[in-house]
């Protein structure tokens, strides 16, 4: 039996529709919304608003690039959290009444599963190997850090976070400071490729366990910042690859350090990376180059499948509606993380 899910993402200020028919993703529309750039960060009033605006035409886009009817739609599967609780109640108001209007079943889905589910996705025909369960997951995003066992598509079980910002959130101050527009980390990740990553250094976090923290490598950053430009006004315009390719591989640092370790404790060798952060290309070639050394068996989403998508959203329904896990229409979104 052929199943269709269509998928709805608005957990912060991508508006996303995609359909997952059979394994398969046969769309995946995103709208962006330009509209944070000039205030550093996202404004959540005017996500929510962008939302509105956006969700009829992407999902629309997205029905019609899959080639399917409306009437094709088995199941609706929206985020419901964690997210900015404006942009949620957007989308999953969408989904509920879209599923009620199709009398077909609603699916709610945890950004953070779907972030990981998202290394499952494949177009028609891609035949790239697939993680073996149970795996390894860094999922690196703009609100969290955390290490996952996977032990299947849906049990996971987080072994270590961060007790302080998300590695993505890191990326991203970091560039504030440098003037750079939001989100920084895209930016960083470009400018670092023509820099050298031991030009400047930053003290590493000394963090029992598998935890992480970024707050001090932020705060070791502006310091070295603020003590430089003291001396030369323009220091940050005259060394912005070095700063930002020395800043990339102490984030990069901290984080495979901590991969490494679970690596080592769990005895998992297949490894994967997912969320924002995973399409950093520092990061992925670190990833690879570990892999040889340490001999893992290594996992990278595509780029369109790094960031925020609905395409992990229908996937994540997917693997929900065959298991008939539904949600009535009295569904609330959440939005602070819930195992
Ligand atoms: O997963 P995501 O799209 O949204 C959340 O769920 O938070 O992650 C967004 C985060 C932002 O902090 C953004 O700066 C970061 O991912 N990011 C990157 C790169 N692309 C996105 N950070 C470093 N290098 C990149 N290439
Ligand atoms: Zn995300």
């Amino acid at each position: 039996m052929s199943i269709t899910i269509l998928g709805i993402e608005s957990s912060c200020d991508d508006t996303g529709a995609a359909v997952f028919r059979d394994g398969f993703i046969l769309s995946n529309k995103i709208a962006n919304q330009e509209v944070h750039k000039s205030f550093g960060g996202v404004v959540p009033e005017l996500a929510s608003r962008a939302h509105q605006q956006n969700i009829i035409p992407v999902v629309d886009r997205a029905i019609r690039e899959a080639g399917i009817a409306k009437t094709d739609i088995d199941g609706v599967a929206f985020t419901r959290g964690p997210g900015l609780m404006g942009a949620l109640l957007v989308g999953s108001s969408f989904a509920k009444s879209f599923a009620l209007a199709l009398k077909k079943p609603l699916i709610e889905v945890n950004h953070l599963q779907a972030h990981i589910l998202s290394l499952f996705l494949r177009k028609p025909g891609d035949t790239k190997k697939k993680p073996e369960f149970p795996f390894l997951c860094l999922l690196v995003s703009g609100g969290h850090t955390q290490l996952v066992i996977v032990k299947d598509y849906l049990i996971m079980e987080i072994i270590g976070q961060t007790i302080d910002d998300a590695s993505g959130e890191a990326f991203d101050k970091c560039a504030k400071v440098m003037g750079l527009p939001y989100p920084g980390g895209p930016l960083i990740d470009k400018y670092a490729a023509s820099g050298n990553p031991d030009a400047f250094s930053f003290p590493k976090p000394q963090i029992n366990g598998l935890d992480f923290s970024f707050s001090g490598v932020k705060t070791a950053f502006l310091y070295f910042l603020r003590d430089h430009l003291k001396n030369d006004a323009n220091f940050i315009e005259e060394n912005k690859y070095d700063i930002c390719a020395s800043i990339q591989h102490s984030i990069v640092d901290i984080l495979v350090d901590k991969l490494i370790s679970a690596s080592k404790q769990t005895g998992i060798k297949e490894i994967a990376i997912a969320g924002g952060v995973s399409a950093n290309t520092g990061l992925r070639n670190r990833i690879l180059e570990e892999s040889v050394h340490h001999k893992w068996e290594v996992h990278i989403p595509e780029f369109q499948f790094s960031t925020d998508n609905a395409a992990m959203i229908s996937i994540t329904g997917y693997y929900k509606y065959i298991q008939e896990l539904f949600t009535d229409q009295s569904v609330t979104p959440f939005a602070r993380y819930r195992p």
